[in-house]
Protein backbone atom coordinates (compact mmCIF):
# COMPACT_ATOMS: atom_id res chain seq x y z
CA UNK A 1 0.00 0.00 0.00
CA UNK A 2 1.28 3.13 -1.14
CA UNK A 3 1.34 5.93 1.81
CA UNK A 4 -0.75 8.69 1.82
CA UNK A 5 -0.72 12.39 1.54
CA UNK A 6 -2.99 15.07 2.49
CA UNK A 7 -2.28 18.84 2.02
CA UNK A 8 -4.99 21.97 0.76
CA UNK A 9 -5.51 25.07 0.17
CA UNK A 10 -7.77 27.75 0.94
CA UNK A 11 -10.03 28.82 -2.41
CA UNK A 12 -9.35 32.66 -1.24
CA UNK A 13 -7.63 33.83 -4.51
CA UNK A 14 -5.48 32.58 -6.96
CA UNK A 15 -2.20 30.78 -6.06
CA UNK A 16 1.08 32.61 -6.30
CA UNK A 17 4.83 31.97 -6.41
CA UNK A 18 4.95 31.86 -2.72
CA UNK A 19 2.81 28.72 -3.02
CA UNK A 20 4.46 27.89 -5.80
CA UNK A 21 7.75 27.80 -4.06
CA UNK A 22 6.59 26.84 -0.77
CA UNK A 23 4.94 23.60 -1.34
CA UNK A 24 2.86 23.39 -5.15
CA UNK A 25 6.30 22.15 -6.46
CA UNK A 26 6.88 19.68 -3.59
CA UNK A 27 3.41 17.85 -4.40
CA UNK A 28 4.15 17.80 -7.63
CA UNK A 29 7.33 15.88 -7.04
CA UNK A 30 5.42 13.42 -4.54
CA UNK A 31 2.54 12.37 -6.68
CA UNK A 32 4.30 9.56 -8.32
CA UNK A 33 5.59 8.16 -4.96
CA UNK A 34 2.41 8.97 -2.75
CA UNK A 35 -1.21 8.33 -2.76
CA UNK A 36 -2.07 12.19 -2.97
CA UNK A 37 -5.34 13.89 -1.68
CA UNK A 38 -5.58 17.73 -2.38
CA UNK A 39 -8.26 19.37 -0.38
CA UNK A 40 -9.99 22.60 -1.47
CA UNK A 41 -10.56 23.94 1.90
CA UNK A 42 -13.61 25.84 1.63
CA UNK A 43 -14.87 25.42 4.96
CA UNK A 44 -11.73 26.98 5.90
CA UNK A 45 -11.65 29.40 3.83
CA UNK A 46 -15.04 30.70 5.23
CA UNK A 47 -13.13 31.43 8.72
CA UNK A 48 -12.27 34.60 7.55
CA UNK A 49 -14.35 35.14 4.33
CA UNK A 50 -17.89 34.34 5.76
CA UNK A 51 -19.18 37.43 4.88
CA UNK A 52 -18.17 36.76 1.30
CA UNK A 53 -18.67 33.22 0.09
CA UNK A 54 -18.77 34.04 -3.31
CA UNK A 55 -15.53 34.80 -3.23
CA UNK A 56 -14.67 31.09 -1.88
CA UNK A 57 -17.08 29.80 -4.42
CA UNK A 58 -15.44 31.35 -7.43
CA UNK A 59 -12.09 30.20 -6.40
CA UNK A 60 -12.51 26.74 -5.20
CA UNK A 61 -11.95 25.44 -9.45
CA UNK A 62 -9.72 28.53 -10.08
CA UNK A 63 -7.18 26.39 -6.88
CA UNK A 64 -7.58 23.00 -9.05
CA UNK A 65 -6.60 24.56 -11.83
CA UNK A 66 -3.67 26.05 -10.08
CA UNK A 67 -2.46 23.13 -8.86
CA UNK A 68 -2.98 21.12 -12.33
CA UNK A 69 -1.26 24.25 -13.95
CA UNK A 70 2.08 23.73 -11.35
CA UNK A 71 2.16 19.93 -12.79
CA UNK A 72 -0.66 18.10 -10.39
CA UNK A 73 -1.26 15.27 -12.92
CA UNK A 74 -4.96 14.75 -12.83
CA UNK A 75 -5.00 10.78 -13.24
CA UNK A 76 -2.90 10.83 -10.44
CA UNK A 77 -4.21 12.86 -7.10
CA UNK A 78 -7.78 12.98 -5.39
CA UNK A 79 -8.91 16.89 -5.00
CA UNK A 80 -11.80 16.81 -2.33
CA UNK A 81 -13.81 19.65 -1.60
CA UNK A 82 -13.88 19.92 1.97
CA UNK A 83 -17.70 21.47 2.66
CA UNK A 84 -19.09 17.84 0.83
CA UNK A 85 -17.55 15.67 3.79
CA UNK A 86 -19.26 16.29 6.29
CA UNK A 87 -17.57 13.85 8.52
CA UNK A 88 -14.74 16.31 8.34
CA UNK A 89 -17.13 18.35 10.47
CA UNK A 90 -18.22 15.49 12.63
CA UNK A 91 -14.83 14.54 13.92
CA UNK A 92 -13.63 18.57 14.24
CA UNK A 93 -16.45 18.31 16.80
CA UNK A 94 -14.71 15.14 18.86
CA UNK A 95 -11.20 16.89 18.46
CA UNK A 96 -13.20 19.85 20.02
CA UNK A 97 -13.38 18.36 23.36
CA UNK A 98 -9.50 17.81 23.63
CA UNK A 99 -8.21 20.88 23.20
CA UNK A 100 -7.94 23.67 25.76
CA UNK A 101 -8.85 27.48 24.73
CA UNK A 102 -5.46 28.82 25.69
CA UNK A 103 -3.47 26.12 23.94
CA UNK A 104 -5.45 27.60 20.60
CA UNK A 105 -4.66 30.84 22.04
CA UNK A 106 -0.20 30.49 21.76
CA UNK A 107 -0.68 29.06 17.96
CA UNK A 108 1.94 31.85 16.78
CA UNK A 109 0.61 31.53 12.59
CA UNK A 110 -2.88 31.80 14.19
CA UNK A 111 -1.49 34.75 16.36
CA UNK A 112 -0.24 36.48 13.44
CA UNK A 113 -3.09 36.33 11.59
CA UNK A 114 -5.62 37.41 13.83
CA UNK A 115 -3.39 40.59 14.09
CA UNK A 116 -3.32 41.21 10.72
CA UNK A 117 -7.24 40.70 10.69
CA UNK A 118 -8.44 43.60 13.36
CA UNK A 119 -10.45 44.83 10.64
CA UNK A 120 -12.74 41.67 10.73
CA UNK A 121 -12.16 40.60 14.17
CA UNK A 122 -11.79 43.65 16.10
CA UNK A 123 -10.51 42.74 19.90
CA UNK A 124 -12.57 39.75 19.55
CA UNK A 125 -12.25 36.80 17.76
CA UNK A 126 -14.48 34.28 16.28
CA UNK A 127 -15.00 30.71 18.09
CA UNK A 128 -14.63 29.26 14.20
CA UNK A 129 -11.42 31.16 13.47
CA UNK A 130 -9.71 30.56 16.27
CA UNK A 131 -10.94 26.97 15.93
CA UNK A 132 -9.95 26.10 12.52
CA UNK A 133 -6.51 24.41 13.47
CA UNK A 134 -8.84 21.74 15.11
CA UNK A 135 -10.84 21.18 11.69
CA UNK A 136 -6.95 21.55 10.04
CA UNK A 137 -6.59 18.32 11.99
CA UNK A 138 -9.63 16.66 10.81
CA UNK A 139 -8.87 17.57 7.24
CA UNK A 140 -5.83 15.67 7.55
CA UNK A 141 -6.80 12.47 9.69
CA UNK A 142 -10.29 12.06 8.77
CA UNK A 143 -8.22 10.41 5.25
CA UNK A 144 -5.47 8.93 7.34
CA UNK A 145 -3.17 10.84 6.03
CA UNK A 146 0.66 9.55 6.78
CA UNK A 147 2.58 13.26 5.44
CA UNK A 148 1.52 16.45 4.92
CA UNK A 149 3.31 18.72 2.88
CA UNK A 150 2.99 22.69 3.34
CA UNK A 151 4.63 25.39 3.83
CA UNK A 152 6.53 26.49 6.97
CA UNK A 153 3.70 29.05 8.36
CA UNK A 154 1.71 25.27 8.98
CA UNK A 155 3.84 24.30 11.04
CA UNK A 156 1.85 24.81 14.35
CA UNK A 157 -1.09 23.62 13.04
CA UNK A 158 0.94 19.90 12.60
CA UNK A 159 2.24 19.82 15.62
CA UNK A 160 -1.67 20.81 16.94
CA UNK A 161 -2.69 18.01 14.58
CA UNK A 162 -0.19 15.34 15.87
CA UNK A 163 -1.44 16.69 19.88
CA UNK A 164 -4.41 15.71 19.13
CA UNK A 165 -4.11 12.77 17.65
CA UNK A 166 -1.65 11.36 20.60
CA UNK A 167 -4.71 12.55 23.16
CA UNK A 168 -7.50 10.94 20.62
CA UNK A 169 -5.42 7.21 20.69
CA UNK A 170 -4.82 7.61 24.34
CA UNK A 171 -8.09 8.23 25.42
CA UNK A 172 -10.16 6.12 22.98
CA UNK A 173 -7.45 3.18 21.56
CA UNK A 174 -5.08 3.45 18.84
CA UNK A 175 -7.51 4.35 16.22
CA UNK A 176 -6.04 7.43 13.74
CA UNK A 177 -3.02 7.59 12.19
CA UNK A 178 -0.18 9.72 13.14
CA UNK A 179 0.67 12.22 11.01
CA UNK A 180 4.18 13.96 9.53
CA UNK A 181 4.86 17.40 7.95
CA UNK A 182 7.06 17.28 6.05
CA UNK A 183 8.11 21.39 4.80
CA UNK A 184 9.38 22.94 1.26
CA UNK A 185 12.82 23.95 0.91
CA UNK A 186 11.84 27.72 0.76
CA UNK A 187 9.37 28.19 3.35
CA UNK A 188 8.77 32.20 3.44
CA UNK A 189 8.48 33.74 0.26
CA UNK A 190 8.59 37.31 0.89
CA UNK A 191 5.99 40.05 -0.89
CA UNK A 192 7.10 42.41 -4.08
CA UNK A 193 7.21 45.18 -1.10
CA UNK A 194 10.03 43.16 1.13
CA UNK A 195 6.93 42.24 3.71
CA UNK A 196 8.03 39.08 5.29
CA UNK A 197 4.89 37.28 3.50
CA UNK A 198 3.47 37.17 0.13
CA UNK A 199 -0.51 37.42 -0.39
CA UNK A 200 -3.33 38.46 -2.28
CA UNK A 201 -4.67 40.72 0.37
CA UNK A 202 -1.83 42.51 1.16
CA UNK A 203 -1.35 42.92 -3.32
CA UNK A 204 2.45 41.56 -3.22
CA UNK A 205 2.42 38.44 -5.12
CA UNK A 206 3.26 37.40 -8.82
CA UNK A 207 0.12 34.81 -9.88
CA UNK A 208 0.86 31.90 -11.50
CA UNK A 209 -1.82 32.90 -13.90
CA UNK A 210 -0.17 35.97 -14.49
CA UNK A 211 1.07 37.18 -18.14
CA UNK A 212 4.57 38.39 -19.46
CA UNK A 213 3.32 42.43 -19.15
CA UNK A 214 1.95 41.77 -15.72
CA UNK A 215 5.28 39.95 -14.31
CA UNK A 216 7.40 43.04 -15.40
CA UNK A 217 5.74 45.76 -14.04
CA UNK A 218 5.22 43.90 -10.98
CA UNK A 219 9.25 42.76 -10.92
CA UNK A 220 10.19 46.33 -11.62
CA UNK A 221 7.82 47.90 -8.94
CA UNK A 222 9.74 45.48 -6.43
CA UNK A 223 11.57 46.48 -3.89
CA UNK A 224 15.43 46.23 -3.65
CA UNK A 225 17.71 47.51 -1.48
CA UNK A 226 16.95 51.54 -0.53
CA UNK A 227 20.85 52.22 0.01
CA UNK A 228 21.65 51.36 -3.49
CA UNK A 229 20.57 54.01 -5.59
CA UNK A 230 23.49 54.05 -8.61
CA UNK A 231 24.25 51.33 -10.69
CA UNK A 232 27.33 50.42 -8.98
CA UNK A 233 27.00 51.01 -5.38
CA UNK A 234 27.62 48.33 -3.37
CA UNK A 235 24.51 46.58 -2.57
CA UNK A 236 23.39 44.20 -0.03
CA UNK A 237 21.63 41.51 -1.84
CA UNK A 238 20.44 39.99 1.67
CA UNK A 239 17.77 42.08 1.95
CA UNK A 240 16.79 42.26 -1.38
CA UNK A 241 13.59 40.66 -2.50
CA UNK A 242 14.96 40.58 -6.38
CA UNK A 243 17.88 38.96 -4.82
CA UNK A 244 15.46 36.02 -2.93
CA UNK A 245 13.48 35.58 -6.04
CA UNK A 246 16.70 35.27 -7.88
CA UNK A 247 17.34 32.28 -5.61
CA UNK A 248 14.45 30.32 -5.93
CA UNK A 249 13.96 31.04 -10.27
CA UNK A 250 17.83 29.94 -10.86
CA UNK A 251 19.35 28.04 -7.61
CA UNK A 252 22.82 28.75 -7.59
CA UNK A 253 23.10 31.62 -9.24
CA UNK A 254 25.39 32.63 -6.26
CA UNK A 255 27.94 34.95 -8.22
CA UNK A 256 25.01 37.21 -8.38
CA UNK A 257 25.20 38.61 -4.49
CA UNK A 258 29.31 39.09 -5.10
CA UNK A 259 28.48 41.27 -8.43
CA UNK A 260 25.64 43.13 -5.97
CA UNK A 261 28.46 43.32 -3.49
CA UNK A 262 30.57 44.62 -5.43
CA UNK A 263 28.56 47.25 -7.24
CA UNK A 264 29.17 45.68 -10.38
CA UNK A 265 25.38 45.23 -11.12
CA UNK A 266 22.77 47.54 -11.32
CA UNK A 267 19.30 47.22 -10.20
CA UNK A 268 17.40 47.52 -13.69
CA UNK A 269 19.68 44.80 -15.24
CA UNK A 270 18.88 42.80 -12.67
CA UNK A 271 15.57 43.44 -12.85
CA UNK A 272 15.26 42.60 -16.04
CA UNK A 273 16.87 39.26 -15.83
CA UNK A 274 14.40 38.13 -13.61
CA UNK A 275 11.66 38.70 -15.36
CA UNK A 276 12.57 37.17 -17.85
CA UNK A 277 13.57 34.52 -16.02
CA UNK A 278 10.11 34.02 -14.23
CA UNK A 279 8.16 34.92 -17.67
CA UNK A 280 9.99 31.33 -19.12
CA UNK A 281 9.61 29.37 -15.61
CA UNK A 282 5.96 30.53 -15.54
CA UNK A 283 5.14 30.03 -19.64
CA UNK A 284 4.67 26.58 -19.29
CA UNK A 285 2.70 26.56 -16.00
CA UNK A 286 0.21 29.31 -17.77
CA UNK A 287 -0.02 27.42 -20.77
CA UNK A 288 -1.53 24.91 -18.79
CA UNK A 289 -3.68 26.50 -16.72
CA UNK A 290 -4.81 27.90 -20.06
CA UNK A 291 -5.67 24.10 -21.76
CA UNK A 292 -7.46 22.91 -18.71
CA UNK A 293 -9.36 25.73 -17.91
CA UNK A 294 -10.63 25.47 -21.87
CA UNK A 295 -11.90 21.57 -20.76
CA UNK A 296 -13.81 22.82 -16.95
CA UNK A 297 -16.53 20.64 -16.88
CA UNK A 298 -13.54 17.32 -17.20
CA UNK A 299 -12.32 19.54 -13.90
CA UNK A 300 -15.24 19.44 -12.13
CA UNK A 301 -15.82 16.06 -13.36
CA UNK A 302 -12.64 14.95 -11.76
CA UNK A 303 -13.01 16.82 -8.62
CA UNK A 304 -16.73 15.39 -8.18
CA UNK A 305 -15.14 12.28 -8.59
CA UNK A 306 -12.29 13.01 -5.98
CA UNK A 307 -14.37 14.34 -3.55
CA UNK A 308 -16.59 10.60 -4.12
CA UNK A 309 -13.74 8.76 -3.10
CA UNK A 310 -12.72 10.56 -0.52
CA UNK A 311 -16.15 10.52 1.05
CA UNK A 312 -15.76 6.82 0.96
CA UNK A 313 -12.54 6.73 3.29
CA UNK A 314 -13.88 9.47 5.42
CA UNK A 315 -16.70 7.44 6.52
CA UNK A 316 -14.48 4.26 7.00
CA UNK A 317 -13.04 6.68 9.61
CA UNK A 318 -15.90 8.27 11.59
CA UNK A 319 -17.15 4.61 11.62
CA UNK A 320 -13.86 3.58 13.16
CA UNK A 321 -14.01 6.68 15.42
CA UNK A 322 -17.23 5.87 16.37
CA UNK A 323 -16.52 2.64 17.71
CA UNK A 324 -13.37 3.77 19.40
CA UNK A 325 -15.65 6.49 21.29
CA UNK A 326 -18.38 3.66 21.74
CA UNK A 327 -20.82 5.85 20.58
CA UNK A 328 -21.95 3.74 17.59
CA UNK A 329 -25.38 2.61 18.86
CA UNK A 330 -26.98 0.63 15.72
N1 LIG B 1 -4.24 26.10 6.38
C1 LIG B 1 -3.71 25.77 5.09
C2 LIG B 1 -3.21 27.07 4.45
O1 LIG B 1 -3.63 28.15 4.83
C3 LIG B 1 -4.71 25.11 4.17
C4 LIG B 1 -5.18 23.78 4.66
C5 LIG B 1 -6.46 23.44 5.03
C6 LIG B 1 -4.40 22.61 4.83
N2 LIG B 1 -6.51 22.16 5.40
C7 LIG B 1 -5.30 21.60 5.29
C8 LIG B 1 -3.06 22.29 4.63
C9 LIG B 1 -4.84 20.32 5.60
C10 LIG B 1 -2.62 21.00 4.93
C11 LIG B 1 -3.50 20.03 5.40
O2 LIG B 1 -2.41 27.00 3.55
Amino acid sequence: MRKRILTGDRPTGQLHIGHYFGSLQERVKLQDEFDTFILIADVQALTDHFHEPELVRRHVFEVVLDNLAAGIEPEKVTFVIQSMIPEIAELTVFFSNLVSLSRLRQNPTVKTEIALKKELFGNSVSYGFLGYPISQAADITVFNADLVPVGEDQMPQLEQTRELVRKFNRIYGETLTLPEGKYGIFPRVKGLDGKAKMSKSLNNAIFLADSPTQIEAKVQGALTDPQKLRVNDAGHPEICTVFTYHQMFSPGIEELAGECRAGSRGCRFCKAQLTAKIIETLAPIRERREAFAQNLSEVKDLVSEGTARAKRVASETLNRVKDAMTIQYF
